[in-house]
């Protein structure tokens, strides 16, 4: 039964902070945030990249530093990406593999830094590593193979639990890699490692910004169609999470964020288990463009936009708009 006007006025809940405050069905706060950093060789340096406007590629050492912030900011998590550099790329991409790469030795400043008092979350994948850019290996046709990748996928995750992350994220999208990666991680002793699988990962135009801040973008010949998911297909979606959580995924992400949050809801509904979103580079490029063209409030978008991710069922996003977030929301 719902009362009709004037009995019913929607506006009266509306008329004052206070009860705007006490209405408030979706609450946004600094430990819904994971904030992704780019990682780059060297001591005291800070890159900026340059399709991505106040976001900086850090060297290890202030990588660490990024890391004492967030902590103090209230945010629980960082995702880390490597730049890696170009003469450690190579056609297999075995520098993932290297126990001294950069990304291991980010993983051991962090928690050197902070120890267990922030989550490392770590993605698995070989693009940062391969010399032309795709996720996986390539056969003699350019195709990006899959049980082969999976084995490389493997042991870049053991390298990178060996180093202390806490959480896998594997962003690939080859199939099975969920399960073959939770069974080494047992086998290896790493029970309480979680994996954040990139479930529902689309084919998608927004990730431009990121593939130059990893060093990927110039390289990268073609798309990855064949592996990353056609943004025009919902049911799809739903499949590679059923999958993903039968295959031991501890929660699954959707990507990119702000125009797949029909994705997001159909999952949490369908599921029940914790969805996350990435904001993802070119949605933070976007967001940045249209404040610089006066076409919108900085603040404003960013705590809409997030707010926003929560309301459709996230329990948290990545966003390279965290800090300034968790600073608008008072850790
Ligand atoms: C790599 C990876 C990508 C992103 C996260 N991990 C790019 C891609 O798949 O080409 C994109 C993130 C962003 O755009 O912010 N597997």
């Amino acid at each position: 039964m719902i009362a009709s006007y004037p009995a019913l006025r929607m506006r009266r809940s509306r008329s004052s902070g206070w009860s705007r405050a006490l209405h408030r069905e979706t609450v946004l706060t600094p430990a819904d945030l994971i904030w992704p950093l780019f990682v780059t060789e060297g001591a005291g340096v800070e890159e900026p990249v340059v399709s991505l406007p106040g976001v900086l590629r850090w060297s290890v050492d202030l990588v660490a530093e990024r890391a004492r912030e967030a902590l103090a900011l209230g945010i629980p998590c960082l995702a880390l990406f490597p730049n890696t550099q170009p003469g450690r790329r190579s056609d297999d991409g075995m520098e993932a593999l290297n126990p001294d790469n950069l990304m291991c030795r980010a993983i051991r400043a962090i928690k050197d830094a902070c120890g267990d008092a922030i989550g490392v979350l770590t993605d698995v994948a070989l693009d940062p590593y391969t010399a032309h850019g795709q996720d996986g290996l390539l056969d003699e046709t350019g195709y990006v193979v899959n049980d082969a990748t999976v084995d490389m996928l493997i042991g870049q995750s053991l390298n990178q639990a060996a180093a202390g992350a806490d959480i896998i994220a594997p962003s690939d999208m080859m199939d099975g890699r969920i399960g073959a990666i939770r069974e080494a991680l047992e086998e290896e002793g790493h029970a309480n490692i979680q994996i954040m699988s990139y479930a529902a990962k689309y084919a998608s135009a927004f990730y431009g910004p990121f593939r130059d801040a990893v060093g990927s973008g110039g390289l990268l010949k073609g798309d990855k169609k064949t592996y990353q998911m056609d943004p025009a297909n919902g049911e799809e979606a739903l499949r590679e999470v059923a999958l993903d959580i039968a295959e031991g995924a501890d929660s699954v992400m959707v990507k990119p964020g702000l125009p797949y949050l029909d994705i997001v809801r159909r999952v949490k509904e369908r599921f029940e288990v914790p969805v996350f979103a990435y904001q993802v580079s070119g949605e933070y490029a976007m967001i940045e463009a249209a404040v610089a063209a006066g076409a919108g409030d900085r603040e404003a978008l960013v705590l809409e936009t997030l707010t926003s991710f929560k309301r459709a069922g996230c329990s948290g996003v990545l966003t390279y708009h965290a800090p300034l977030a968790a600073k608008l929301l008072g850790a």
